[in-house]
């Protein structure tokens, strides 16, 4: 049986714009992220790469739009030596790493790799700067590397290694869950080494100006957010994190494919805290910042799952369905609407790692069901945000509810409307009612992402057992859409004059 909903949107009242860097991605030094995903090495002679890096990867991403990408780390760019990732590879010292899987670490895809992977992908570099385990100098000495434009010490260690010019690269994140494998630090003690680190960060050319996050809160611990807020000169910041994850139970995540209704719906109660928190750090922000000068940046969210069997627990490989795409559409819709204060995010992970947007196996390569959603989002990079009221009704699992249906709109530089509805109730359609106020539209089509059981995924047998669909059931009639949205359902319309 179907349920209403009912939407209002304002396409005269926007004010805001959605920044692209809210559909930004994470790629750590973890499990097969970066080797065995992305990089697989300049020798291989099975996989088609370009200096080792995977050529079915960057078209993907190429489509995908990704407009940041966030690295070494996680938990490994506060362990990460940037100095042992330069400069011949032959003779590059090799490390443990730790905090995943214990592997060796060779160092062979460092600085230089990533940042041509940035540029080949057409992604600005989000660098995590080691400030758990690494000097103020090896922080200001990475940033001279990249940036400088000539004649620093830094500068000429990267002419020797082959790249003349600097990156310019300004997204820096001074660490990484200071709270916890950052150094588990205090508040208080972070936001003075904050300062102390940020201050010899500098900005080496007016084209290197430097955005400098902070490494911010876990979930709902306003306190940390408080404490930056209240003792970082809003000068020295340009943007707090923080990091949600939508998981069941820390000891016992419950499988990424066979799961439960119940799970399900307790992933989907996680996924939609992340109002709750964007709402209440900003709220937070709004106090010491009431121009809204520093951005909120959600740079860790997504599903996490227990490992698939068989495979290393280190290396947080799981697979990828509807509920993944569930969460994502849920959540790229509450970033939209918080855009005047969430204006960066990147999932976890992109490749092989939590809930990732592509999946390899050898040479084989799959896109899941979150990669269809972040590019059916993609729409929104940039463009202005829509005001949205909605009525929803609820998604009931035993006494407990949640909104079914979940929606964001903008207008693009042409006049178009792109409106995004997940409806992540397990088994209800949803009749979708819009008025569109204001000026008149004539047109409208759509895409869908949809199927049969909310347990579908993508398999390196079937890799495109879900993918999107053109969707024309919408009716447009005197500024009225009309639409159903199937049970766990993402729709994008697109609205013309
Ligand atoms: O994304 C996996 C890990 O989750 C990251 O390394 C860390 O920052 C977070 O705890």
């Amino acid at each position: 049986c179907s349920a209403q909903t009912k939407i209002i949107l304002d396409p005269d009242l926007t004010n805001t714009r959605i920044s692209k860097h809210i559909y930004g991605h994470f790629a750590e030094h973890l499990g097969r992220s970066i080797y065995g995903g992305v990089y697989v090495g300049e020798n291989n002679t099975l996989i088609p790469h370009t200096a080792g890096i995977r050529n079915d990867i960057v078209a993907a991403l190429k489509e995908l739009k990704v407009p940041n990408l966030r690295w070494p780390g996680g938990c490994f760019a506060d362990a990460y030596q940037w100095k042992d990732g330069i400069g011949s590879k032959k003779d590059r010292p090799s490390m443990i790493n730790a905090w995943w899987g214990g592997t060796k670490e060779d160092n062979s895809f460092g600085t230089h790799d990533f940042l041509d992977l940035c540029e080949r992908i057409g992604a600005e570099p989000y660098l995590a700067g080691n400030v758990g385990s690494g000097t103020v100098k090896d922080l200001s000495d990475w940033v001279s590397y990249v940036n400088h434009p000539g004649g620093s010490p830094m500068a000429v260690l990267r002419q020797q290694n082959g790249r003349e010019k600097p990156w310019n690269v300004k997204m820096w994140g001074v660490g990484n869950e200071a709270w916890g494998c950052g150094g588990n630090m205090t508040a208080e003690y972070y936001a003075n080494i904050y300062r102390q680190y940020a201050t010899f960060m500098n900005d080496w050319s007016k084209d290197a100006k430097l955005f400098r996050v902070a490494s911010g809160a876990n979930d709902g611990d306003y306190h940390w957010t408080e404490t930056l807020m209240k003792n970082i000169p809003l000068t020295m910041l340009s943007g707090v994190a923080l990091h949600h994850y939508s998981v069941l139970d820390w000891k016992d995540k419950g499988p990424s494919v066979a799961f439960s209704e119940a799970q399900y719906f307790k992933t989907m109660q996680e996924a939609w805290k992340m109002e709750e928190f964007v709402t209440r750090h900003s709220t937070i922000m709004d106090k010491y910042d009431p121009d809204k000068k520093v951005a909120l940046l959600v740079d860790e969210w997504g599903g996490w799952y227990n490992v698939e069997e068989g495979t290393n627990p280190g290396f947080l490989y799981q697979q990828n369905t509807m509920r993944d795409a569930m969460i994502a559409g849920l959540t790229l819709n509450i970033f939209n609407n918080h855009a005047d204060r969430v204006r960066g995010a990147n999932l976890a992970q992109m490749v092989n790692v939590l809930q990732a947007v592509i999946l390899t196996k050898d040479e084989k390569m799959l896109l899941t069901p979150t990669y269809h959603v972040m590019k059916m989002y993609n729409v929104h990079q940039d463009a202005m945000l829509v005001p949205v009221q909605i009525q929803a009704p609820d998604y009931q699992f035993g006494e407990e509810k949640l909104p079914a249906v979940s929606a964001s709109c903008s207008r693009d530089s042409s006049g178009k409307l792109n409106i995004s509805l997940t409806n992540i109730d397990y088994s209800r359609s949803n009749e979708v009612t819009i008025q569109l106020r204001g000026e008149a539209y004539s047109r409208v089509s759509g895409q869908i992402l949809s199927s049969a059981k909310m347990s579908d995924h993508n398999t390196f047998e079937q890799p495109n057992k879900i993918a999107v669909a053109d969707f024309s059931n919408a009716r447009l009639e005197k500024q009225v859409l009309k639409l159903t949205i199937p049970a766990h359902s993402v729709i994008v319309l697109k609205v013309e004059k």
